[in-house]
């Protein structure tokens, strides 16, 4: 079959402002993947055509863009799970600002995340061993939220981050969750802190965007849900 597709393009170095570029990709087959076609794309018509991608497996999070209005990873949507009988219309992530075509700069994105402090914080020497050991129970509270590429699908189709550019957002939040339940980690207070600020976990409004873009299928509003619960029970 043939795929017609809308590509939003913009260079910053020529382009006053970004516009919608046709093409049409013969003899694809329904196993490909977006990113098949991107790349069919560039190498066969258009070279200057730019997205980011390294591992092309759902690993690495780099590939996050806007098809037909969700936010999705090009490397793991197939084309069987897109109406190809309509034009695919695909964008750069909103929100963040396009460095060129389909990449956007991400620098606002990770500094919000280091706002958490995403990194185990304990300050008593380890046991003998080496190792922080924790039950099975205590960990699998975390194998969801750890399961986070750091993609920025969910951040970017939130409408909170939309009205307010300086919402930590889901993503960086999904983080705070990820060490404040960690048995391991003794700085659950002072994470919470910094989510219990105006620009913090009160944004969310609970609107399940973040979900529907995860491509990782991880129930971030519950565990922003829980964050909630747990700073609303804190003694002042
Ligand atoms: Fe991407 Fe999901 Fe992580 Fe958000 S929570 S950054 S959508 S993997
Ligand atoms: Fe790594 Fe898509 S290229 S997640």
């Amino acid at each position: 079959m043939d795929v017609q597709l809308k590509i939003l393009r913009y260079n910053p170095e020529k382009d006053t402002q970004p516009y919608f570029q046709d093409f049409t990709v013969k003899n694809v087959s329904n196993d490909w993947r977006l990113l098949d076609v991107l790349q069919e794309i560039k190498w066969q018509q258009d070279g200057t055509l730019t997205y980011r991608y390294s591992c092309a497996h759902g690993i690495c999070g780099s590939d996050g863009m806007k098809v037909n209005g969700k936010n999705r990873l090009a490397c793991s949507l197939l084309l069987k799970d897109i109406n190809t009988k309509k034009t695919i219309v695909v964008e750069p992530l909103p929100s963040l600002p396009i460095i060129k075509d389909l990449v956007v700069d991400m620098t606002s994105f990770f500094s919000k995340y280091q706002v958490v402090k995403p990194y185990l914080i304990n300050n008593t020497p380890p046991p003998q061993n080496g190792e922080r050991l924790q039950s099975n129970e205590d960990a699998e509270k975390l194998f969801e939220s750890a399961k986070c590429i750091l993609c920025a699908c969910c951040t970017t189709s939130c409408p909170s981050t939309w009205t307010n550019e300086n919402y930590l957002g889901p993503a960086a939040m999904l983080k705070a969750y990820r060490f404040v339940y960690d048995t391991r980690d003794d700085a659950a207070d002072e994470r919470l802190d910094i989510l219990d600020t105006p620009d913090g976990i009160w944004r969310c409004h609970t609107i399940f965007n973040c979900i529907e873009a995860c491509p990782k299928e991880i129930n971030i509003t519950w565990h922003l849900s829980q964050l909630k619960k747990r700073i609303s029970s804190r003694e002042m």
